[in-house]
């Protein structure tokens, strides 16, 4: 069972009902289900922006590690003599590495790196350090290992030698005597002489399960925590590059991690008021990693691919269709990859990073937020290649970037004509937008692709985008209706996912995080209730004769859920009054409905938020009794979210 359940405490009081409001009276139909709820539906979208991967996920800690970022010291404060070089390098595709030679003089060669914003450091915690060395000496040479607290302390400092003119790789583990969140890395030659360096790196031991390359074990939790169905990845603009030349290209981001190359990330210079001129990719966190993470999480993945258009608010480079090829390639490819044989070419390099059995992908995305005729163009060529090669892969087509409007108004009939599996669709919008736009998929055309909620985020303008309550049941509020329509609506996935405080381009986010701490939005508590209670098939749920949409400031769905044999309510308030609302159940036959739970969240202060310091909210859970086994009487509270399981149970019982 994952982390909502086991770690929330049930409060001792059950929901009470006070007479005197307007009484609100809705019924679901438990004999009946509608529609077949996807089991991918509630989903994350993860992109490399706000340091999500680099000083995020990944856990490496060392940043420039390769020292292939265009001014290769970034991140280093090399002292004494220390030279760039790139003669007979260790790595072809990371050819640059440090010469650090010893005069004689004590303490005067070496170099420090500065981490992400800093180094996060545990007292008591392991971390791997690694180095690829070699020396032109004839007699070991030995260097200092140290990490160094924000006062400048090095109170761990471990000694290694280095011997042979050999490219090798070193190793120690060290144990952090302090925490600091912004530690530094230190390494000093000690003896008279020269030592070459590449490829330093520093991980915890305790990364998610342990894994050497390995990716940060609370903020794997955190999505773990979610019950995530599908997770998208690597973007977002990132897939398409604000050049051709920088879109993610995923075969550079597999095989040995060393020798991946750096690419320069989207989001390293996109707004000029938040300029980040250190934001590069290492892809160490690749195509593999990401396969591995969603079997981890037990999510289906979703990868998106370039399909030859680099960012159209940016470069606007445009591949021509008769060189299509390569990139059409790619994605086929990259099918292969995932599931392929490990005979096949790529099936092999899976196999040969330790993953012999295929991971059963079954969808893909082309292009990301693309428009106009130049993307269905280019579109067509996908889909008849992937098709033809795959026919059981999903296909994904895009909306463009906007709710609606001529883009996407051009671009849904065009995907039908084309015959897409799913449209992507993405709405950053304000709250009253959710709040109003629930019964968005209502009307949509049941016979065409279906949708992918691909990238949606309440953006509450008033606080500057804060990551507040009024977003959170907003977005909850609206997400009734992604539910109630769950056969035309087949994933969703909140964008984007995390941010580090320290470095953050784009809010709001689910998730934020310093070097040592991680902190869970309202937002992500939402995703959490439904990713945990989406229940198998919906319910009709109405109220005078309607979806409940709206009416009053009210929003519901039900849904039952056959493993469990339980009926589930997702309610929302999103007034300043609490409302009076009966709910009946018909068609029970033999069966009543027993004592179950709920699970909330409630504040009267829509601009509650929560800190690293402080979780100010959360859900809560109580018990809720319905009175006659049939229906349910319940006083919901202003500015509300809950979500009721109740036990369908024999009559009698
Ligand atoms: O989620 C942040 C960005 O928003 C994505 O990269 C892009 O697809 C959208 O514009």
């Amino acid at each position: 069972m994952k982390q909502l359940i086991t770690s929330l405490l049930f409060s001792s009081a059950l929901l009470g009902v006070t007479s005197g409001q307007a009484q609100q009276v809705m019924t679901v139909d438990v004999s009946n289900p509608v529609a077949a709820i996807q089991p991918t539906m509630y989903g994350v979208f993860f992109e490399d922006i706000n340091f999500g991967a680099d000083g995020g996920l990944y856990a490496e800690l060392v940043k420039n590690r390769s020292f292939e970022f265009p001014q290769p010291f970034v991140g280093w404060v090399p002292f004494g003599n220390v030279t760039m070089k790139d003669e007979n390098p260790c790595f072809e595709r990371n050819p640059h590495y440090v010469r650090i030679v010893n005069d004689g003089r004590r303490l005067r060669a070496g170099i420090d790196n500065e981490g992400y914003r800093g180094i996060g450091l545990k007292a008591g915690e392991s971390y791997r350090f690694s180095a690829y060395v070699r020396t032109s000496a004839a007699k070991p040479m030995k260097l200092s290992v140290e990490l160094v607290d924000s006062d400048g302390k090095n109170p761990l400092r471990k000694e290694l030698e280095v011997s042979g003119s050999e490219w090798t790789k070193l190793t120690a583990v060290l144990k952090s005597p302090f925490t600091d969140a912004h530690s530094r890395l230190r390494v000093v030659l000690l003896t008279e002489g020269e030592v070459d360096m590449d490829h330093i790196s520093l991980f915890p031991v305790n990364t998610w399960e342990q894994r050497e390359n390995g990716l940060r074990a609370d903020l794997v939790q955190a999505l773990y925590d979610l019950n995530p169905g599908v997770f998208r990845f690597p973007g977002g603009c990132i897939i398409e590059g604000n050049t051709l030349a920088t879109r993610y290209q995923w075969k550079n981001s597999v095989g040995p991690v060393e020798n991946r190359p750096l690419n320069e990330n989207r989001w390293n210079y996109t707004f000029t008021h938040k300029a980040f001129p250190d934001y590069f990719q290492s892809l160490g966190l690749g195509f593999f990693e990401y396969f591995q993470l969603c079997e981890d999480i037990g999510a289906e993945p979703l990868p998106v691919v370039s399909c030859g258009l680099s960012c159209q608010y940016e470069s606007n480079e445009v591949v021509p269709l008769d060189e299509l090829q390569p990139y059409v390639q790619d994605v086929l490819d990259l099918i292969e990859f995932a599931n392929g044989p490990a005979t096949s070419t790529w099936g092999k390099v899976r196999a040969d990073m330790g993953h012999p059995e295929p991971f059963n992908l079954k969808m893909i995305g082309v292009g990301n937020e693309q428009w106009d005729k130049v993307y269905v163009e280019r579109l067509e060529v996908f889909v008849k290649a992937i098709r033809e090669k795959y026919p059981d892969i999903k296909i994904i087509g895009s909306s463009g970037p906007n709710a609606d409007g001529d883009k996407f108004d051009y671009l849904w009939p065009e995907m039908k004509r084309i015959g897409v599996d799913l449209v992507d669709e993405h709405y950053y919008m304000a709250p009253e937008w959710f709040q109003k736009n629930a019964a968005r998929y209502d009307t949509y055309d049941r016979k065409g692709p279906k949708v992918f909620a691909g990238e949606y985020a309440a953006h509450d303008y008033s606080t500057g985008k804060d990551n507040n309550w009024l977003a959170a049941l907003s977005e909850a509020a609206f997400m009734t209706g992604l539910e109630r329509n769950a056969d035309v609506v087949h994933l969703a996935t909140y964008a984007p996912l995390f941010a580090h405080v320290d470095a953050w381009q784009w809010n709001p986010d689910m998730i934020w995080f310093d070097n040592l701490r991680m902190m869970r939005t309202p937002t992500y508590y939402v995703q959490q209730l439904y990713g945990m209670n989406a229940g198998t098939d919906v319910l009709n749920l109405r109220m005078d004769g309607k979806p409940v949409a709206g009416q009053d400031s009210l929003y519901a769905t039900a849904a039952t859920d056959s493993r469990t044999g339980e009926v589930i309510l997702k309610l929302v308030n999103t007034g300043s009054k609490a409302a009076d609302v009966q709910i009946n159940f018909q068609g029970l036959k033999k069966k009543q409905l027993a004592q179950g739970i709920c699970i909330y969240m409630q504040s009267d202060d829509l601009k509650q938020k929560n800190t690293l310091e402080a979780e100010n909210l959360r859900p809560q859970v109580t018990q809720v009794q319905p009175a006659d086994g049939q229906s349910l009487r319940i006083l919901l509270p202003a500015r509300y979210f809950g979500v009721y399981r109740l036990p369908l149970t024999a009559k009698g019982k």
